[in-house]
């Protein structure tokens, strides 16, 4: 295309032709924004911010975890990506707080007819909100939440074809997402899950599991049968810890066990499996077991952007976050609040996150991730110290240097005083 110069004067006369025509536009273009925004629908509906959902359907996942299905009250969920987590707004007690928890359902089970999102939780791995689950929450209530958050997805452009997931107990949620996701075949990626458990007759979401296998090992028959390959895209090894009957793996998810399954499940039995192939690790799991596993990635020589994980918040025994203060255990410091020009003094225990004391003190406090990730609980230290954890330090550097912290992921280790924003 060429542009065709006409002259000085041709086109700055031209140009205040323009220029006159826009302003009348303006001028006479109603006041009101126009009744059908299409930007603005297409944000609705990709970040709806709150809504309602109902409570349809409570199932066992395991002897000791329950799946709570939930259907929104406005007929529809905003897309999400399998392994990304939903924030519930709760209010129990004279508490107000929010949880996050990873939706164990697949996305294609988002967009239905009947749409729908499931969340599996087990109890006890966290204060006092599974107990809430477990003790109130039944099929017919209404619970306010928000969706979708998270990065912890497969991304084709970001991650290898070949994933190998490691889990452990409640951990395994964001991997069931996915694996049912391969299994309709709206992903498409290789999984092996190693998932360690207990004991055989408590495995979180087990049939959910076994299903996926199923079905993408059907779908795969034709190539099994040809000698092409010997499995479907997902394939699940169990670990049990302490089951003395098990006969499959027992222990740990271990270096050796990981090595062992690392070879990819799209070229199992082909010559092409002989060989160590791109892998992405993804892990989600308790602390403990994060601890073991990172150290399991480092001797692997696995590079960072290969290894994602996901470690479940708020350690029950916070002696296993490295570098945290021991001594300090037991201790009750003073914490206090300033929001806008209301100032509370409430206690906060050493050996819990600043968000759950605000949280005790039925102080509200917005969190969504818990895991000093996403900056949602973002507050600012006024005076006294903090013991930061460095398995969830996701501070910018300035924010460091200002005094600024993430209250799901720092303890009080003196009285405090913080600044935290109203909401
Ligand atoms: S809730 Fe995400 S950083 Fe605190």
């Amino acid at each position: 295309m060429s542009i065709k110069v006409k002259g000085f004067l041709k086109d700055v006369g031209g140009a205040s032709r323009i220029t006159a025509m826009r302003r009348e536009m303006i001028q006479s273009a109603e006041t009101t924004p126009h009744p059908q925004d299409q930007i603005r629908e297409l944000a609705d509906a990709l970040h709806p911010g709150r809504q309602n959902f109902v409570v349809t359907q409570i199932r066992p996942a395991s002897p000791t975890s329950r799946t709570f299905r939930l259907e929104p009250e406005n007929g529809h969920i905003p897309p999400f990506q399998a392994g990304q987590y939903i924030n519930f707004y709760l209010t129990i007690g004279s508490s107000t707080l929010t949880r996050a928890y990873s939706i164990s359902s697949a996305p294609y089970e988002a967009a239905g007819d009947k749409p729908f999102v499931e969340i599996t939780i087990r109890r006890n791995v966290s204060y006092f909100v599974p107990d809430y689950f477990f003790g109130e929450v039944k099929e017919g209530d209404v619970l306010s939440a928000a969706m979708p958050f998270g990065q912890f997805y497969y991304e084709p452009l970001r991650d290898a074809h070949n994933v190998v997931a490691l889990a452990g107990g409640s951990g395994i949620t964001p991997f069931v997402s996915m694996a049912k996701e391969i299994a309709a075949g709206c992903l498409d990626c290789g999984l092996t899950i190693l998932f360690g458990s207990v004991k055989s007759d408590d495995i979180v979401c087990g049939e959910q599991l076994s299903a996926a296998e199923r079905a993408c090992t059907e779908r795969n028959a034709g190539l099994i049968a040809a000698g092409k390959k010997t499995g479907g895209q997902v394939r699940v090894i169990h670990i049990m810890s302490d089951d003395p009957d098990w006969t499959g793996e027992k222990g740990f998810v271990t270096r050796e066990l990981i090595e062992k399954y690392s070879c990819g499940i799209d070229c199992v039995g082909t010559e092409e499996g002989a060989k160590k192939i791109d892998t992405s690790y993804f892990f989600c799991g308790p602390l403990a077991m994060y601890r073991a596993v990172s150290r399991s990635m480092e001797e692997m020589g696995i590079t960072l952007r290969r290894f994602r994980h996901d470690v479940m918040a708020q350690p029950g025994n916070v002696k296993q976050i490295p570098g945290f203060p021991e001594d300090q255990i037991g201790k009750t410091f003073q914490l206090t609040v300033v929001r806008g020009i209301q100032k509370d003094v409430i206690p906060a225990r050493a050996d819990e996150p600043v968000a759950v004391a605000l949280e005790r003190a039925a102080i509200p406090v917005d969190t969504h991730c818990r895991g000093g990730e996403c900056g949602f609980c973002r507050s600012q230290l006024l005076s006294g110290d903090i013991f930061v954890s460095p398995l969830g330090d996701g501070r910018r550097r300035e924010d460091k240097e200002l005094g600024w912290f993430h209250a799901c992921s720092a303890y009080p280790v003196s009285d405090l005083v913080v600044k935290i924003p109203i909401i």
